[in-house]
């Protein structure tokens, strides 16, 4: 396993709309998945898609389980629909976007769908900060960035001077 390196805002792979991956179970896409994962820990992210590693590919990671004991997860060529009309605005960061956070309307309720690294259908619903973060990181596969879904950039900032002027729950 290796630890890549993170594209930053100004990089036009994150403006790309990527490409489908047509084979999930060849071992290049295991191994990319498995560098992302290490890549997304080590950089302490929620998620990681594989644009922000420079590979224009439609799969992200996402982390799991407890902070002590995290594990991570693939999803590949993911579809997603909103469940109903609630949205909720809440701070995000992205780790192309380092140092920074923003106010984002999401939202709340999810249906997903994709492919795993068997290639077998993963469906479901997510709500609340795991939809948060599969919009998130499905938007990166559209060369979607999160400043590019904030109504009020007036809410754009770094964190340590969020931290000290504004509530953030990040
Ligand atoms: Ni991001």
């Amino acid at each position: 396993m290796a630890i890549l390196k993170i594209a930053r805002l100004g990089h036009p792979v994150l403006l790309a709309r990527a490409a489908p991956v047509e084979d999930p179970t060849a071992p290049e896409i295991a191994r990319l998945v498995a560098d992302m994962a290490e890549t997304m820990l080590d950089a302490n992210g929620l998620g990681l898609a594989a644009p922000q590693v420079h590979v224009s590919l439609r799969l992200f990671v996402f982390r799991q389980g407890s902070d002590e004991a995290p594990t991570v997860a693939a999803l590949i060529n993911p579809e997603l629909v909103p469940l109903d009309d609630a949205t909720e605005t809440a701070w995000e960061g992205c780790l192309s976007i380092p140092g920074l956070r923003g106010a984002v309307p999401r939202a709340r309720r999810i249906g997903f769908r994709a492919l795993d690294l068997q290639g077998r259908v993963v469906e479901g619903e997510a709500e609340g900060l795991t939809a948060r973060v599969f919009q998130h990181e499905a938007d990166h596969l559209d060369g979607i960035l999160y400043p590019m879904r904030m109504p009020d950039l007036s809410r754009l900032g770094f964190v340590e001077e969020l931290a000290r002027f504004q509530e953030t729950d990040r």
